[in-house]
This record gives C-alpha cells, sequence and structure tokens, in this order.
C-alpha cells in the first residue's frame, strides 16, 4: 500500500518529476502501446488518373530526367499522412509514384535498398534494364526492380509512356535502411540478351550442367507480362469453384523457385472481377494501393465507397473492412500491391472476415476528394 504513504500532491510531483527526467509510468501508458487491435494514421484516399495524368505531362514540359531530375514522378500523399506530419507516401509502408518517360529520354542507372516493382499503364517502346538485361514494357506488364539490383529506362517509342512505380519507402525509412548511388555511367553494361529471363523460363527451364541452383532472392523472373497474367486469370475464372470470397478471381505473382511472392518485400496481386461481382467484406493487417487497369466499380473501405474506373489509384489502409463490386458491362482488373510478404516473415499477419449482415458494410458515405 505504498501510495497511502503520500499525499496526492506528492503524487503528482512524483509524476511530473520522472517526466521531466524522460521516464513513463507503463501501468499509465500499456493500454495505448499494446493496443487490441492494430491502430495507424492510415486513411483510405482515391486519386482520378485524369488529374494524376495531367500533373504528369505538364512535368514533361517543366523537367527532363536525366538532367533536371532523376526520374519524372508524381507520387502519391495520402493527406491523412501528411496531416499528421508523416512523409505522405500511400501508406505507413508503401510509396506509389506514377512515371513518365517522353520518346527519346532516359532515366539513368542507380540502385538503392528500396525494393521496387512497376506496372505499365500507357505507351509502348520503352524498356527497362534490370542488371544489364532490358525488357520492353507493355500495357499490364509488372516489373520488378529487387532492392540494390541496377535499372535504367529508356523510350525508343513514339508516344509517352506512363507506369506505376511500387517501393517501400516508408517501411525503409521506418528502419533507417536507405541506401541510394547512381552508376558511375548513364547505362549499366549489357549483360544478357534483351527478355533473356522471361524466354528461359517460358515453355520450360533450362540451366547449363554443373551450375549452382537454388530456389532464392531475387526472382529469376523480373517481367510478369500481362499477356500470362490474363492468360492465368482466365483460366481460373472459367470455373467459379476458383472464386475467392474476398478477393473475387486473384492471383499472385511468385517467384517461380521459392513458390512465395516475387518481390521479397512487396506483394503483388491482380484481381479479375466479373460484372454484377460482389465481394464479401474482410480486412487484415497488411496494407495495399490499388490500381484500376480496366473496368469500373466500387470498393468499400471502412463504410466508404471508392468509386473507381479505369486508371485511378486508391488506398487500403491496414485493418481496415473492404469489399469490392463491378458495377461496369465488362470485367474488371484491379492490380495491387501490399505489404503482406513483411508482415508474413516478422508472423505479424492477420485476417478477419466480417460476419455481421450476409458480410457487406453498410454504407454510411460516398468519398468525394473535395470534401476529404
Ligand atoms: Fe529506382
Ligand atoms: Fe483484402
Amino acid at each position: 500500500m505504498g501510495q497511502n504513504k503520500y499525499t496526492q500532491e506528492e503524487i503528482d510531483q512524483y509524476y511530473e518529476n520522472m517526466k521531466n527526467d524522460f521516464l513513463g509510468p507503463l501501468w499509465h501508458d500499456l493500454g495505448h502501446m499494446v493496443t487490441k487491435e492494430p491502430v495507424h494514421d492510415v486513411e483510405p484516399y482515391l486519386w482520378k488518373w485524369e488529374s494524376i495524368r495531367d500533373y504528369a505531362l505538364k512535368a514533361g514540359d517543366i523537367l527532363e530526367p536525366g538532367k533536371d531530375a532523376e526520374r519524372r514522378v508524381v507520387y502519391l500523399q495520402n493527406p491523412s499522412l501528411l496531416k499528421r506530419g508523416l512523409v505522405g507516401y500511400g501508406t505507413h509502408t508503401l510509396y506509389a509514384g506514377i512515371q513518365l518517360l517522353l520518346p527519346g529520354e532516359m532515366a539513368p542507372s542507380h540502385h538503392h535498398s528500396q525494393t521496387a516493382v512497376r506496372f505499365i499503364i500507357e505507351g509502348e517502346g520503352a524498356y527497362t534494364a534490370v542488371n544489364g538485361e532490358r525488357s520492353y514494357m507493355q500495357r499490364g506488364d509488372m516489373i520488378l526492380t529487387p532492392a540494390w539490383t541496377w535499372h535504367e529506362h529508356k523510350h525508343e517509342g513514339t508516344e509517352p509512356m506512363f507506369w506505376m512505380d511500387g517501393l517501400d519507402v516508408g517501411l525503409v525509412r521506418t528502419l533507417a535502411a536507405s541506401f541510394f548511388e547512381p552508376y558511375a555511367d548513364e547505362f549499366y553494361p549489357e549483360e544478357q540478351p534483351e527478355n533473356y529471363s522471361t524466354k528461359k523460363l517460358s515453355g520450360g527451364a533450362f540451366a547449363p550442367i554443373g551450375e549452382e541452383r537454388k530456389p532464392g532472392y531475387p526472382s529469376p523472373i523480373f517481367n510478369y507480362t500481362w499477356e500470362r497474367a490474363e492468360y492465368e486469370l482466365e483460366r481460373l475464372s472459367e470455373s467459379s469453384h476458383n472464386e475467392d470470397a474476398y478477393d473475387a478471381y486473384a492471383i499472385e505473382y511468385i517467384n517461380p523457385t521459392t513458390g512465395g511472392p516475387a518481390d521479397f518485400r512487396i506483394g503483388t496481386m491482380m484481381q479479375k472481377i466479373h460484372p454484377d461481382q460482389h465481394t464479401l467484406a474482410h480486412r487484415h493487417v497488411h496494407s495495399a494501393i490499388y490500381h484500376v487497369l480496366e473496368g469500373e466499380g466500387y470498393t468499400v473501405i471502412d463504410g466508404q465507397k471508392f468509386e473507381w474506373s479505369r486508371g485511378d489509384f486508391f488506398i487500403l489502409p491496414p485493418w481496415s473492412w473492404h469489399e469490392h463490386v463491378n458495377t461496369g458491362k465488362d470485367n474488371a482488373y484491379l492490380f495491387s500491391i501490399n505489404d503482406k510478404p513483411v508482415m508474413e516473415k516478422l508472423d505479424l499477419e492477420f485476417g478477419e472476415t466480417y460476419t455481421e449482415n450476409n458480410g457487406h458494410q453498410t454504407i454510411e458515405k460516398t468519398f468525394d476528394p473535395k470534401s476529404d
């Protein structure tokens, strides 16, 4: 009964002194520290493609990559993170930017400890080279440039080329692990024939006798083409047995040598949602940034309706109820990046299904960027 020895005034003084000495009483703070459920600063948000595209195109008149800037990218600044004085990436872990490369331009070779994935939105004729191997990019392709691999881009086509860059900028910043280095030259030397890794692994896999082979990182493929992804989804969606209640018809991009995610730290997924398909709601620890490759519909996130159409981007915060609806006449395709691989490696991933109201949330409001 130690506390009876002291007056209230003395006890108040005790707390004051402790605070001044930069110490804290855990018996007051445990509930904020070890919360019953994930607590976070990330709110959902949605950006329309036309607006992003206009800003990127205007940047095309203002600056040139390789000359005025390392890269020409307009990136998503989630207002909920900006409001709290945090650098405004997409989620607490993930960043997404929209890169524009104009005909004849190049973005010089560099590498960094952030891992990166690209998703091609518009245009053709540009390539990404990873450690000296070029791959020409087409709409819908997903390109890996794993952490610390040398990468550059060059555009040999005739129309502007847009793609999404997804990086684990927030995670690496939190872990104080960012390193960046430009290559001494504009281009990394060519070490493999064009598209070598993709060709090598299509229709068989071969290696020289005596070569050391082991499952590992990075993935032996770095261009995951839309042609193949679309084929997989086509095959999957032929039977409703393959339908996932929460994600419709969904595939993850994998590293064929491990069966794990294509990238070590950023998860990548493509969902196909048939017309009138409406998934059930669930939530999970991992957060995501979505890009609408094709179609129109909406996603309900914690009771708020986010209406999307081709090209839009939206944020799925951690531990938020969500369900997807296709309202169009055609299939909808949603590409997303997530931090699930990190959560799984750290044994922090956990999910829950929404059980009330037949698995569907009640829509309380519709997102409007101007009022939010
Ligand atoms: Fe980069
Ligand atoms: Fe989900």
